[in-house]
């Protein structure tokens, strides 16, 4: 596939709107409370009934921080007492043994990742802990082929942590970095050094992590493109396999740290664009491929790799080279994927104690996709990995007639092709370079329920 990535200021003014990230298709906001723990032991059945099951993937989210990073918009808890992720931990093993029992034994889990929250918060004990209770549980490999990983605060790691992570199963890495610059970090309230950041790199090749990824945020107070540049600049130097760029949207109504962030010290729109532009200039002429939706990756990374092969999939972590597995999610807020339906877990301490303290799975609500969300979800999936989507295939798969089916999508596609984002060939869509930064609103062209929500705003205004 064709790597190039065009950076067009006037498009991305132009096609400049929010929208979801689709890592689920229908997206959370259309859960429902309707959905619950029956439906989803019901769909744990039925996906051990298929003749050929999918292997698993397992999320563990691990919400606890030290100290709040102002543009934090994770479902997180911060605290100073370690003490509080014992009785948590006491329930999350409860949750693993309760998930565990659904799912047969044979099934392989292929991917698995702890999130947060700062997973390296927990004790070096506890880590061990929630690894052996998980293998008490659940099939994972002994093979070190599996893609393990974990959300890893370079300020949160101990002496051995790295190695613990290492000797439990962890073969990937991801670490949050977001900006070196002093005036930044002070103004968000994440004092992280270079040198514990590097540190925490190398230790992390040296013991044989296989991918090790960095995140960095664009849009945080006091940044320019010169500041940018700089940071940029030193994590280039030190070559990390995978880059996540996200961009900053400040909302402090939704997110209430934000608020001790100041809107006057926050970036123009025109300078944050300056300063995407540059981390895409920046990362390409160093080799880094552009993956999708904020993502960089070397080109012998497995990511790069997969998309190249067309084998690139995403799910709620993100982008992944193991396609169809079914998510087993645990821990509050966690969102898993088993069989057709997404499921939530509950989103406070307490709701998530009170459902497993009274020995019920912690769902708190969820959806079942009928075949339209299937057909809309394989098409997205497939746009935002690949750039590229081939409609016969999709007809051959879900039985339909691609341009009587999504007519209405069509005509909105035209304008896009019109405005240089995409081709369309009447048997093919090909996002162009320009129109890459664009996958979102591309997607969204197929999302029935915006075009649903769309259409009733407009109807009211008329
Ligand atoms: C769970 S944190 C990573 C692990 C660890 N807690 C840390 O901060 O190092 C996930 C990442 O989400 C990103 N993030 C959090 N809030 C964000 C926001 N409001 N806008 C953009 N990115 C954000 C940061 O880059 C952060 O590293
Ligand atoms: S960015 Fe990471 S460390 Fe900071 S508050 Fe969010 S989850 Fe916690």
């Amino acid at each position: 596939m064709n790597h190039q990535i065009i950076f067009d200021a006037e498009l991305l003014r132009r096609y400049d709107k929010s929208g979801p990230r689709y890592t689920s298709y229908p997206t959370a906001v259309q859960f429902h409370t309707d959905f619950n723990e029956t439906d989803y032991r019901a769909w744990a059945k039925r996906s051990n009934e298929t003749a050929k099951p999918r292997p698993l993937s397992l999320y563990f989210h691990l919400p606890f921080c030290d100290t709040v990073c102002f543009y934090c918009a994770c479902n997180k808890v911060v605290t100073k007492d370690r003490k509080r992720a014992s009785p948590y931990l006491g329930r999350l093993h409860r949750e693993i043994a309760m998930q565990g029992e659904l799912f047969d034994r044979a099934r392989i889990v292929e991917q698995l990742h702890w999130g947060g929250g700062t997973p390296t918060f927990i004790s070096h004990e506890e880590i061990q802990e929630l690894m052996n209770v998980t293998r008490e549980h659940f099939r994972l490999r002994d093979d070190d082929l599996g893609e393990y990983g974990i959300e890893v605060d370079p300020r949160e790691v101990r002496p051995e942590t790295l190695a613990l992570l290492r000797s439990v199963g962890f073969n990937r890495l991801s670490m949050g970095v977001q900006d070196f610059e002093p005036v930044v970090q002070k103004a968000v309230n994440r004092i992280q050094s270079e040198a514990e950041t590097f540190a925490v790199l190398n230790e992390a090749r040296a013991l044989g992590f296989r991918s090790v990824s960095m995140d960095l945020i664009y849009g945080l107070p006091h940044q320019t493109v010169e500041s940018f540049g700089r940071t940029l600049d030193k994590i280039i130097g030190a070559g990390p396999d995978r880059l996540s760029v996200f961009n900053y949207a400040h909302l402090p109504e939704m997110f209430k740290p934000q608020r001790r962030i100041r809107a006057e010290d926050l970036p123009s729109p025109q300078e944050k664009l300056n300063i995407l532009q540059l981390t895409i200039e920046s990362l390409t002429q160093a080799g880094y491929v552009y993956i999708g939706m904020d993502h960089f990756a070397r080109p012998d990374d497995e990511l790069a790799v997969a998309q190249r092969n067309g084998t690139l999939y995403r799910n709620f972590q993100g982008y992944s080279t193991h396609a169809e597995c079914d998510l087993v999610a645990m821990g509050m807020t966690a969102i898993g994927m088993v069989g057709d339906c997404y499921s939530q877990n509950q989103k406070t301490m307490d709701d998530y104690f009170a459902a497993l303290d009274t020995g019920h799975l912690p769902v708190m609500r969820g959806i079942t996709l009928d075949e339209d969300d299937k057909l809309r979800r394989a098409i997205i999936t497939q746009l935002i990995c690949h750039f590229a989507l081939d409609m016969t295939v999709v007809e051959h798969k879900h039985g339909i007639r691609f341009t009587d089916y999504f007519a209405t999508e069509l005509i909105d596609l035209k304008v896009m092709q019109q405005d240089g984002l995409l081709e369309l060939d009447g048997v093919s869509i090909r996002v162009l370079p320009a129109g890459k930064l664009l996958i979102r609103n591309i997607c969204m062209v197929f999302d029935r329920y915006l075009r649903a929500k769309q259409e009733k705003r407009y109807s009211k205004v008329i």
